[in-house]
């Protein structure tokens, strides 16, 4: 049980319980399982078979960030309106974090809003996105700009379904992991590292993709139900992320979010320890877990420091035209405890960094 009130169920094979859990925490007429055309041939008539003698149609949107948009949303709450679905209903956001994202949207807004159960298919999405209530569509302006908070009635976690996802896309997930280590726990970084270098050596084993999905829930939970609106301590979540989002934009989205994000903590930690904030080898530390998974930790070539800086200046969680960065003082700890969890860094200091 998180501190928000729902339960995540962790369990190789939970797919095909989601019906019994949905049957028990949202009690609807209806269900909408959102899923999208990857995940959806693999996995949504093994999930609608799984809701045995409750009434669910399957709502198919087209895979990839690019589809996280607006036009998807209301293709989406139209084909439910034409479908016959009322306020009694609900979703089942089957996917990785693009398709909790929408489908949480979905929930929030059709009929002034209905509950939502998280089946995450990505890590990503199971450590990371299904977790702690933050719904969005992306703009033109940007990623996430238009979306609202709405807890999920319930969050579903079955790690075999990692056996499809592609190597790349599941490092990327293993980056969010490696930074909950971060921001929490020096045990579960030391963990996260290991699974991260036996990972890119042979293949998963879902009994330890458990237990790492299972501490960074924990942890992304807590800190979470500490700080439901995003005041203060949530902002540590955004460690790498400042640099990260910009490096993301920046490469055109060719550089996945949890590479981007690899990098983001790279410099970052490397930032905290030039102004002092950090103790010495802390960078070392999360560059070497971030290179043990195979993950970049270097700025790509041909992305400049100065258009990083610019970008992360405009970050929506900038404050007064300074990049706020939320920064370490060793694995385990963040700082800024006293000042809202994050504080602006000087371009200067960041663009040697970038150097
Ligand atoms: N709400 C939050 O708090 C939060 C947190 C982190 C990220 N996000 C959002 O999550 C999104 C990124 O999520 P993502 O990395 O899961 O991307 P994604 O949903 O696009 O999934 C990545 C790819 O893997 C495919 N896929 C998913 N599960 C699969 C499986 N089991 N087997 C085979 N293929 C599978 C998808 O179709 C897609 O092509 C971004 O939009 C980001 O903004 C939200
Ligand atoms: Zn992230």
């Amino acid at each position: 049980m998180t501190e928000s009130g729902y339960r995540v169920h962790i369990l190789p094979g939970a797919v095909d319980a989601i019906g019994g859990v949905a049957r028990v925490v949202v009690r609807a007429h209806r269900y909408a399982i959102v899923t999208d055309s990857n995940v959806g041939p693999l996995y949504a008539e093994r999930a609608r078979a799984a809701m045995t003698g409750l009434a669910t149609e399957v709502f198919t949107i087209p895979a990839g960030e690019a589809h996280k948009t607006r036009q998807t949303w209301a293709a989406v709450t139209d084909q439910m309106l034409e479908a016959g679905f009322g306020r009694d209903s609900a979703v089942i956001a089957l996917g990785g974090g693009v398709v909790c994202d929408l489908g949480g949207f979905v929930a929030a807004t059709f009929m002034r809003g209905i509950p939502v159960v998280h089946v995450p298919t990505t890590l990503l999405a199971m450590l990371d996105a299904a977790i702690g209530g933050k719904t969005a569509v992306d703009t033109p302006a940007g990623k996430n700009l238009v979306g609202a908070f709405h807890q999920p009635s319930a969050v579903i976690i079955d790690p075999s379904v990692l056996s499809t996802l592609p190597a790349d896309e599941m490092r990327a997930g293993l980056s969010e992991a490696i930074k909950h280590g971060v921001i929490a726990d020096p045990a579960h970084f030391a963990a996260v590292a290991a699974f991260g270098a036996a990972l890119r050596d042979h293949h998963q084993n879902p009994r330890a993709t458990s237990a790492i999905v299972a501490r960074s829930v924990e942890i992304k939970s807590a800190v979470v139900a500490s700080d439901t609106r995003e005041s203060g301590r949530r902002k540590i979540l955004n460690f790498g992320h400042t640099i990260g989002h910009a490096v993301e934009h920046l490469s055109g989205y060719r550089v996945l979010h949890g590479e981007a994000v690899a990098i983001g903590m790279c410099l970052e930690a490397a930032l905290a320890e030039r102004i002092g904030v950090a103790v010495p080898g802390t960078a070392d530390r999360v560059r070497a877990a971030c290179e043990g998974a195979g993950l970049p930790t270097a700025r790509p070539a041909g992305i400049e420091p100065q258009a990083i800086v610019a970008l992360a200046r405009g970050d929506k969680k900038g404050r007064a035209g300074r990049a706020q960065y939320a920064l370490p003082t060793r694995i385990g700890e963040m700082a800024f405890g006293d000042r809202g969890w994050s504080a602006p860094v000087d371009d200067a200091l960041v663009l040697e960094t970038l150097r």
